[in-house]
This record gives C-alpha cells, structure tokens and sequence, in this order.
C-alpha cells in the first residue's frame, strides 16, 4: 500500500512519540513539520528526521505530497487548524482533545462532509488490543454495576502554576485544565464501553484562573454508574475497576493505555490482557492510516460518534463545575 505523506504541527515530546508510532507502523512518509518558529522546527526536524520545516502553515498544506496532518499544538488549537487542513484536502489527526467547544466539532463533521477528508480524534485506549479484551471479557462479570477509572497525574508545571506562572495546559486562553487533559481517558474508557450516559456530572477543583486542577465525572447509565476521577495537582494511583454481580475486571495503571486485564470471580483470578507494544500510539497510528486509505464511512462515524460524545459531555460537564475557555465564546 502507498505510504501516506504525513506533515505534523507542535514540536513537543508528544509529536516526536507520534512520529516514531507512524515510523514503526510503517504506514507513513514523514515529510514536513509546522512550527511558529524556524530555529525551534529545524532543530525538531533534525532530531526527527523530517526533510522540510514551515513556519507558514498554508504554505505547508500547499504541498501535494501530504496526504495527512498530524496536530499536537495547545487544545484551543486544534480545531482551527484541524478545518484549514480539510479545506486544503489533507485528513487530519488531531490530539485529544479534537475540540473545545460542541460547536467546533459539529463544524468540523460539516467540514469533513463538504470536503470529504477526514478528522480522527487521537485517543490511544480506543485503538489499544486490550479495550477489545475489556469488551469480550464484560459479560463474564455478570450485570455491570459500577465503574471507577482514576487518571492521576502531578503535573511538572503545577509548582510554576502556584508561583503564577501560567502554561497552556492550566490556561483558559487554551482550553487547558485537568477534564480537557487527562480525564478525557477515564471518559473516553467509559464511552467506548457504555456508549452516550443518561446523565452527568462534574465537580471540580479550580484554580482561580478558572481551569479545573482535578475532579470527579459521573457518568450514569440505566443499570451502571461510573465514576471518573482525574488530578493534575496531586498523585493518586491511575486504574480502572468494572464491578459486576458475578466479578470485577481490574486494570492497573493508567486507562490511557490499557496494559493489562485481570479477571477476578469466586471462581479465582485470570489475567486477560495481552502484551502491548511500548509506544501505544503505534495502534491508533495504524488503525488511522488503514482507514485513510479505506475510507470505510462506517468506521469513521464511530469515531465521530465518540468525539461527538465527548466533545458534548465535556463541555456540558465543565460549564456545571464553572470552567469557562476562552473558545466558548468564539
Ligand atoms: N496522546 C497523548 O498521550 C498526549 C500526551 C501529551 C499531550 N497530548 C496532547 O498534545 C497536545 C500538545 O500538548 P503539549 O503538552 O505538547 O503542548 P504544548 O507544549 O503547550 O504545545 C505543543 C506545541 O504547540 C506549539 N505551541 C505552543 N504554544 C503555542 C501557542 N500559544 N500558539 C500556537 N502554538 C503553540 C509549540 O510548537 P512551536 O513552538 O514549534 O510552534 C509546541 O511544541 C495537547 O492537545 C495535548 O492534549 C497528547
């Protein structure tokens, strides 16, 4: 199969990892990286491999060869750059999470109708094998009943927050905070398994620039609650526990990547996941290029359905616990 033409835009640690996902899936040509500067993207390129460096982000979509553009920039810019890359016919992987706001996703699946590219939201659980252990291993639990997933990560730039200095993950300017960063995994677990919840809720710490430190999302379901707790100001053990009348399958460590399964039932304990490779963004990078090439409108609407969800609960969810981003009102 034709390897597709990849350009990426950020020139963090995230775009590098990304990059090595698409070089060991083997699915991709990396050709260019967009950065706002040309010292930073040129000393990124060289540490990367990548040929070409724009700091003129319609020049770098100009170019014919690239088929896909990869976006790791701060949150609020996802969405903007993600519909300039579709107007001028690329597919589009954005980070999570893909939007701020409802609207900008609605705008984006208008955009992919008009244009026929596509836009995929990079959340790695949904692609890693062991969700579809998760998935089979469900009913061997009985009636699901509760739900916890808990995502804990002591963010390396709250001290510099408590000292006032803000950077983009904890700035409402770029849809930052605890909910957008890292509670988007225990949710997007959620989903994936239960689908669009009856009811929600969250409840937050907030940092008196608005954004939300750590809180509580509660999910509810007809017969199943979940409870998704998530921190960037404090440590707090990452797994995920399915309770069932008839057992409980437990994954230890963070919901983002799902690296093991046990099964737990009267019966005894059954370890159900499978080995993953190191780097989990390689499943998401391959499932998207098999799709780009595919078109398969089946497969892209489940993953449109998802970001839909989760664009529509996260927003709703933040504005109850009283996060407002600057790209609500844009
Ligand atoms: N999938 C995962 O596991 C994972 C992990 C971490 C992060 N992420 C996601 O990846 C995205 C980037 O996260 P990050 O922590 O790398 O963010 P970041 O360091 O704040 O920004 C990423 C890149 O965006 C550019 N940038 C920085 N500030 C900007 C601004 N004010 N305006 C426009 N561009 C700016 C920078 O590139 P230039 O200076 O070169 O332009 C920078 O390298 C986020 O959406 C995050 O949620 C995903």
């Amino acid at each position: 199969m034709k390897k597709l033409g990849l350009a990426v835009i950020g020139t963090s640690w995230i775009t590098a990892a990304f990059l090595s996902a698409a070089r060991e899936c083997d699915a991709y040509e990396i050709l260019a990286v967009y950065s706002r500067t040309l010292d930073k993207g040129q000393t990124f390129a060289d540490a990367n491999n990548i040929p070409k460096v724009y700091t003129d982000l319609d020049e770098m979509l100009k170019e014919d060869a690239i088929d896909v553009v990869y976006i790791a920039s701060p949150n609020d810019m996802h969405y903007p750059q993600a519909k300039q890359a579709m107007l001028a016919g690329k597919d589009v992987i954005g980070e999570k999470p893909l939007v701020s706001t409802l609207r900008e996703m609605e705008d984006l699946v208008r955009t992919s109708i008009v244009t026929g590219k596509f836009v995929v939201e990079a959340i790695t659980l949904r692609h890693v094998p062991n969700l579809e252990i998760v998935k089979k291993a469900l009913p061997r639990i009985g009636a699901l009943k509760i739900i916890r997933a808990d995502m804990s990560q002591f963010s390396s730039r709250y001290p510099a927050l408590k000292e006032g200095k803000v950077t983009n993950v904890f700035d409402p300017h770029h849809s930052g905070g605890a909910l957008y960063d890292i509670g988007i995994y225990p949710i997007s677990l959620v989903v994936s398994l239960l689908g669009e919840p009856l009811n929600f809720t969250y409840t937050a710490n907030l940092h008196e620039n608005g954004v939300d430190l750590s809180g509580i999302f509660l999910l509810e379901y007809p017969d199943t609650k979940a409870v998704c707790s998530f921190t960037k100001d404090s440590y707090g053990p990452n797994f995920a526990v399915f309770e069932g009348d008839q057992g409980y399958l437990q994954i230890d460590g963070a919901p983002s990547r799902i690296g093991n399964v046990t099964l737990v039932t009267p019966q005894g304990k059954e370890e159900l996941g499978v080995s993953q490779v190191e780097n989990s963004m390689v499943y998401e990078a391959g499932v998207f290029a098999n799709l780009f090439h595919t078109r398969d409108q089946a497969v892209y609407d489940t993953l449109t359905k998802h970001s839909l969800i989760l664009a529509r609960i996260m927003e709703d969810g933040r504005k109850h616990a009283g996060v407002r981003f600057v790209a609500d009102t844009r």
